[in-house]
C-alpha cells in the first residue's frame, strides 16, 4: 500500500526530491493520474516498467513544464514543417495533447522503446506543473494502473495497484478529464491522430486545417496502432466481462449478476434486474461522461458481478476517445452473451 499525500508545497518539494533521486512518485494530472520517473535516469524509467508489468516495447510520454522546455526532450532544430504544426497546437497546451516528435539525443533508449521519436505533453493540472517546474528534468510517467488495466482518475485508484516500490501518491483529487491525452505524431508528411483522448479530433483536425475524415483516418490505419503499442486491442479491460448494452441484451442472459453503466438516467424498460446501476451524467454530457468512466468501471470490477453493460454513445468529440476505450474494453469478452443466448 503506497500513502495518498495531500499536495502541500512540502510534499511537492519531497515529490521533487524522490525524483531527483530515481524513485518513483504517482501524482495526478488532468487526464489520469501517471506514475512518475525522471525521464533522464534510464535505471529509474525501468522501475516504471517493472511495476507496472509493461513490456519494453511500449514507449512512455514524456512530461514537461512548458513548450519552452521542449529542447530538452525533443531533436533541435526541428524539421520547418514539423516547428509549423507545433505553432499550430501549441495554444492546446498546457492540456490533454501529446505530440511524438523526433527524440532528443538526451531521452534514453528505455523510455522511447528504442524508437526515434518521443512522446511530449505538457499537463495542465497545477500540482503536476509545480512538480514539473520545481524539477530539472522531464518526467516520464505512463497511467498509474497495471498494464492492461483501467487507468486510474482517483489517488485512492492508485493505493493498492502495485506491490511496492512508490514513494508517494500525490492527491490531486479527480481527474477532470478522465481519459488520457489524444496523442498525433507530428511528421514531415503532416500530423497523424494515433491515440483520441482528451483533446477532440475536430479541434485539431481544425488547426491542421484538414478535414475531420483526413485527420482521423490516420487513427484507422493499422500502422498507427503498431507504432504506440499501448493502442493493443485488449487493453483497459476490468476483470469482469464488459459488453456494450443494446436493446436486446435483456433476451440474452440468465439470471446472473449483472451490472449497467448508464450514460445519461433513463427509466430502464428491459427485464434485466440489475445487481448494481451507475450513471455518469444527468444529462448525457459527454465530458461528464469521460471524466467518471473509469472509476464506474472499476467500481462495477469491485463488487462481483458476473457483467458489466455500459452505454454507447456517437463516436464525436470526447465520444471518439470513449468508445476507443470502451472498445478495447469490451473486445476481451466479444460473445458471451451470444454463447448462452444459444445455449452453450
Ligand atoms: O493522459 C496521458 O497521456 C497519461 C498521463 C499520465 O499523462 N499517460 C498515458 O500514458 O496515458 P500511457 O503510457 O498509459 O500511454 C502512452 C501511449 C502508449 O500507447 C504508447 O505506446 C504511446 O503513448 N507512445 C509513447 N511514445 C510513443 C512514440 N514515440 N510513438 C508512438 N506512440 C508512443
Ligand atoms: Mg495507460
Amino acid at each position: 500500500m503506497t500513502p495518498i499525500s495531500s499536495p502541500t508545497d512540502e510534499i511537492i518539494e519531497q515529490a521533487a526530491h524522490w525524483l531527483g533521486s530515481g524513485k518513483l512518485v504517482i501524482i495526478p494530472t488532468e487526464t489520469v493520474y501517471g506514475l512518475a520517473a525522471n525521464a533522464f535516469d534510464p535505471d529509474a524509467v525501468s522501475k516504471i516498467f517493472f511495476t507496472k508489468g509493461r513490456p519494453a516495447n511500449n514507449p512512455l510520454i514524456v512530461h514537461i513544464a512548458s513548450i519552452d522546455r521542449l529542447s530538452q526532450v525533443a531533436a533541435t532544430p526541428l524539421p520547418s514543417s514539423i516547428e509549423r504544426q507545433i505553432d499550430s497546437v501549441s495554444d492546446l497546451w498546457p492540456g490533454p495533447l501529446t505530440v511524438v516528435l523526433p527524440r532528443s539525443a538526451k531521452i534514453p533508449d528505455i523510455v522511447t522503446a528504442g524508437q526515434s521519436t518521443v512522446a511530449i505533453r505538457v499537463p495542465s493540472h497545477p500540482v503536476a506543473l509545480k512538480l514539473l517546474a520545481r524539477c530539472d528534468f522531464p518526467i516520464a510517467a505512463p497511467s498509474a494502473n497495471r498494464s492492461n488495466y483501467v487507468s486510474p482518475t482517483r489517488a485512492a485508484h492508485c493505493e493498492h495497484a502495485f506491490e511496492g516500490g512508490i514513494e508517494m501518491i500525490i492527491d490531486g483529487g479527480e481527474c477532470e478529464i478522465g481519459v488520457e491525452s489524444t496523442i498525433v505524431s507530428l511528421e514531415e508528411n503532416g500530423p497523424r491522430l494515433l491515440r483520441p483522448g482528451g483533446v477532440t479530433a475536430e479541434q485539431l483536425a481544425r488547426r491542421f486545417s484538414m478535414s475531420l475524415d483526413q485527420f482521423t483516418r490516420s487513427c484507422d490505419e493499422k500502422h498507427a496502432l503498431l507504432e504506440a503499442p499501448g493502442m493493443m486491442p485488449a487493453h483497459y479491460s476490468p476483470r469482469t466481462p464488459i459488453q456494450i448494452y443494446s436493446e436486446s441484451s435483456s433476451h440474452l442472459y440468465p439470471p446472473s449478476r449483472i451490472g449497467r453503466i448508464l450514460f445519461r438516467p433513463v427509466r430502464t424498460a428491459d427485464s434485466i434486474r440489475y445487481a448494481k446501476v451507475e450513471t455518469l451524467s444527468s444529462d448525457g454530457n459527454l465530458s461528464d461522461v469521460a471524466k467518471n468512466l473509469f472509476a464506474a468501471i472499476r467500481r462495477m470490477d469491485d463488487a462481483g458481478l458476473d457483467l458489466i453493460l455500459i452505454d454507447e454513445c456517437e463516436r464525436e468529440g470526447v465520444g471518439r476517445a470513449i468508445m476507443d476505450r470502451l472498445d478495447r474494453a469490451t473486445s476481451s469478452y466479444p460473445c458471451i452473451g451470444n454463447t448462452q443466448a444459444i445455449g452453450e
